[in-house]
């Protein structure tokens, strides 16, 4: 059974106020808040634990080595990669995403080539193709969606053709919450000869993931928002290709043999882990998905509609709300703005009731502004929110209405 209110426990900064009210945190799409579990294991490591990694035969090195490895071992599992070397710990998702370009990109794409992605994109899958394209040439292919934020099979399939060497492309989007169909789009992908990379940052927090089901050939995802620590994030590659790749950048740890003259590389995943790691924030995203996978990803899925299909309920009385991004397939990240009220002002608003939610172009500017909006407000759901964050949400919303 899904105990909502034993899981916020969990979760200390929820029971903070916020400008002295009850908190009502509804921006787990942009960070989400770190369960008692991940914290206290953060604080374990740096009392009691640290020492460098894979560069000591002592007791505490070779012991924390152990735990960075088994992390590593974890995230296989969440995902369900067949190899934990098909595992690369990077930086967040935005550099996982950029390793994928810099060095897969730079080896295999030519000027003849096409890279198509969505245009729900977040700016970490638009800009790092569009450098990439300025400095080789090929064409970067931006496929619509429909007017509700929902995917556009014939749209996408159009775009599709031998010259498709990738496709990148969300999970799920950050902006309208659409729930892409992944397996589909790869499969079609796959039928080109094309690769696929897919930005999992929203998805893999709110649907059970399995890479090998899926096939796509890279995934992309990043800690903090899976309950974990900041400055940690996931590259999943199949390792056939992931070994066909250059290294991202150069130093300790990635290297076999160097001399004053030459170097030869390690094999993945250490090929693209150059330097000391971010080894306590990767124990720590280990601790976050085993915290996740206890919890059970299908229960949290299910508690999640649960919740957006009553914030959706809600919303419909409130005169004036416009939701931005109402596909069929979509989680639970509610993007919207409320006639006569710059959202700037009503997030401002809110703030004051404790509710905390998001505004701007959610580092998607060109969807915001395809979807007919310069700005946006964001209310987004994680595992921990109730039906009360929702009708105190709902309530201050309706509160802000009466200032305009
Ligand atoms: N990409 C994150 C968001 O959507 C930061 O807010």
């Amino acid at each position: 059974m899904y105990d909502i209110e034993k899981i916020r426990r969990d979760f200390p900064l929820l029971h903070q106020k916020v400008n002295g009210k009850r908190n009502t945190f509804l921006d787990s799409a942009a960070s989400a808040q770190k369960p008692q579990v991940v914290i206290n294991k953060i604080v374990d490591i740096y009392s009691g634990k640290y020492a460098n990694v894979h560069r000591g035969s002592y007791y505490l090195s070779e012991e924390i080595t152990s735990e960075y490895e088994q992390s590593r071992r974890i995230v296989q599992k969440f995902i369900n990669a067949k190899s934990e070397k098909e595992i690369v710990f990077t930086r967040n998702a935005t550099e996982a995403i950029n390793l994928v370009a810099f060095t897969w990109g730079r080896k295999f794409l030519t000027k003849i080539d096409e890279v198509l992605i969505s245009e729900a994109e977040h700016h970490a899958n638009l800009v790092p193709w569009q450098i990439l394209r300025d400095e080789i040439g090929f064409e970067l292919k931006i496929f619509k969606i429909n007017d509700d934020g929902s995917f556009n099979c014939e749209e996408f399939c159009r775009h599709l053709s031998g010259k498709t060497k990738l496709v990148a492309i969300s999970g799920m989007s950050n902006v309208l919450g659409t729930i892409f169909p992944l397996k589909d789009m790869i499969k079609s992908a796959h039928d080109v000869g094309a690769k696929v990379l897919v930005d999992g940052c929203q998805y893999v927090v709110h649907e059970p993931t399995d890479v090998q089901d899926l096939d796509c050939d890279f995934l992309a995802f990043s800690g903090h928002k899976t309950y974990g620590p900041t400055g940690i994030g996931v590259l999943y590659g199949k390792y056939e290709l992931l070994n066909a790749m250059p290294p991202y950048q150069f130093g300790g740890d990635m290297v076999n043999v160097v001399t004053y003259q030459t170097t030869t590389f390690d094999e993945p995943p250490a090929r693209f882990e150059a330097g000391t790691p971010a080894i306590v924030q990767a124990i720590g995203l280990g601790t976050a998905l085993e915290y996740l996978m206890n919890l059970g990803m299908d229960n949290i899925k299910a508690h999640e509609e649960k919740i957006t299909s009553y914030m959706h309920q809600q919303i419909a009385d409130i005169k004036g709300f416009i939701e931005v991004g109402t596909a069929p397939n979509k989680g639970g990240v509610v993007s919207f703005a409320v006639e006569g009220i710059h959202p700037q002002d009503l997030s401002f608003i809110l703030d004051k009731e404790g509710v905390s939610v998001r505004v701007g172009h959610h580092c998607a500017a060109p969807l915001v502004r395809r979807m007919g909006h310069e700005s946006l407000a964001r209310a987004s759901l994680g595992l921990y929110n109730n039906f009360e964050d929702v009708d105190t949400f709902v309530a201050a919303v309706k509160k802000a209405k009466t200032f305009f």
